[in-house]
């Protein structure tokens, strides 16, 4: 079921970028087979990698991926710092990674260039279907090695939200090329000769000539107001090629309700007419876009489709899927509870992931 646009066919579904480790490459790797567009979260990638080769890699598939990372040497330097054959043995703690900073070294950029890559090479792994790469935009620190990790699999999509993806589009057109990219680090009162700026140049990374462009992956802001959408279009560094349009219901961490905070009964943030996206405004930007926000059922398609929209994106029901990354007693328990009726979801401030599974982007939520 894939919707036409102009150019290449757009995914009528897109299974929505959970992190950490919640979509991971076998998730998204089932989303794509059936020809839908699955998305691999990339948060905190390098950690998760490290541990997964820690926890000894049980059938090799981390291993298999990295055999085909195109920077030399990398993937053998992190096989033998972290992998650990047939597991940790119990009571011994991970070897963590250090905190990601500004001006890391080159090999901390190469083993998260490597982490991202290997995650998207297995969820394209086998087929020919789309895969998208999911970033928070206020992580920034890590973001240009992860981008660049994910292209060098040839990743078909970047979604990023959680902050305003201004600089990516340029971001990802510069990395294509093998060139030099930045991103401004958004410092509250930092002084003005501070240089707050992360780089990435490619050339830096290979012993001699950078292999072929790399293709160009969609870019696809997850936004929660029209404005934004408005100004990303006249203001991005680069070309936008679509939307995903969360609305307050959405599962993992939402924006914050406009105005003034208000708490309903259970403590959670009280959404209104003033969060509700102007759908009419986005339609007139003549760009794609998707709806998320209890948006999973056929209905709540049929619905984004009259509304103009080129489908959904879809985030808890895909976190419940057999091959998402959540610990299958967890999984179980919840669906066990949710088939009894006995399951409520809240909305929890300051605290993610946060999923409350009800509700549509089209209507406001009730206040209580
Ligand atoms: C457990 C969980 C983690 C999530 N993590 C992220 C994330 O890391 N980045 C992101 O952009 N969205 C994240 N989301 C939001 C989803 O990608 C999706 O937009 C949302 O879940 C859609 O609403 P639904 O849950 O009602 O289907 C997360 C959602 C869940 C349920």
């Amino acid at each position: 079921m894939l919707a036409s646009s102009i150019g290449s066919p757009l995914p009528m579904i897109i299974q929505g970028g959970m992190g950490i480790g919640v979509s991971g490459w076998r998730l998204a790797r089932a989303v794509s087979l059936r020809g839908q567009l699955g998305v691999v979260s990339a948060t905190a990638i390098d950690s998760v990698f490290v541990r997964r080769l820690q926890d000894g890699d049980p059938g090799g598939d981390l291993r298999r991926a990295m055999d085909h990372f195109p920077l030399p040497g990398i993937a053998a330097a992190a096989l033998r710092r972290y992998y650990r054959e047939g597991g940790r043995p119990a009571g011994v703690p991970y070897r963590m990674l250090g905190m990601y900073h500004k001006g890391v070294g080159r090999a901390r950029e190469q083993l998260t260039m490597l982490a991202s890559f290997v995650e998207v090479w297995l969820a394209k792994e086998g087929h020919d279907g789309p895969v998208g790469v999911n970033l928070l935009t206020k992580i920034q620190l890590p973001n240009l090695a992860i981008l660049y990790g994910a292209m060098l699999a040839g990743v078909d999509y970047v979604l990023m939200g959680a902050g305003i993806p201004r600089e990516i589009p340029g971001v990802l057109d510069a990395l294509a090329a093998h060139q030099p990219a930045s991103i401004r680090l958004e410092i509250d009162g930092a002084s003005p000769e501070l240089d707050a700026t992360v780089r990435l140049d490619p050339r830096d990374h290979w012993g001699g000539a950078p292999p072929a462009l790399l293709t160009r992956p969609r870019f696809l802001a997850i936004i929660a107001s029209n404005s934004l959408a408005t100004m990303l279009v006249r203001k991005a560094s680069g070309r936008v090629d679509g939307f995903v349009i969360e609305g307050p219901t959405a599962g993992g961490h939402n924006a914050p309700p406009r105005g003034a905070l208000r708490l309903n009964g259970h403590g959670e943030p009280i959404y209104g007419e003033r969060d509700m996206v102007d759908l009419a405004a986005v339609r007139e930007l003549g760009l794609p876009f998707w709806l998320a926000g209890g948006t999973g059922s056929p209905a709540a398609l049929r619905g984004a489709l009259d509304a103009g929209a080129t489908g959904i994106q879809v985030g808890t029901l895909f976190a419940f899927a057999e091959e998402s990354g959540l610990a299958a007693e967890y999984k179980r328990s919840v669906l066990q509870h949710a088939a009894q009726g006995a399951m409520e979801g809240r909305r929890q401030r300051g605290a993610r992931p946060d999923t409350r599974p009800s509700g549509s982007v089209l209507e406001p939520p009730p206040a209580d």
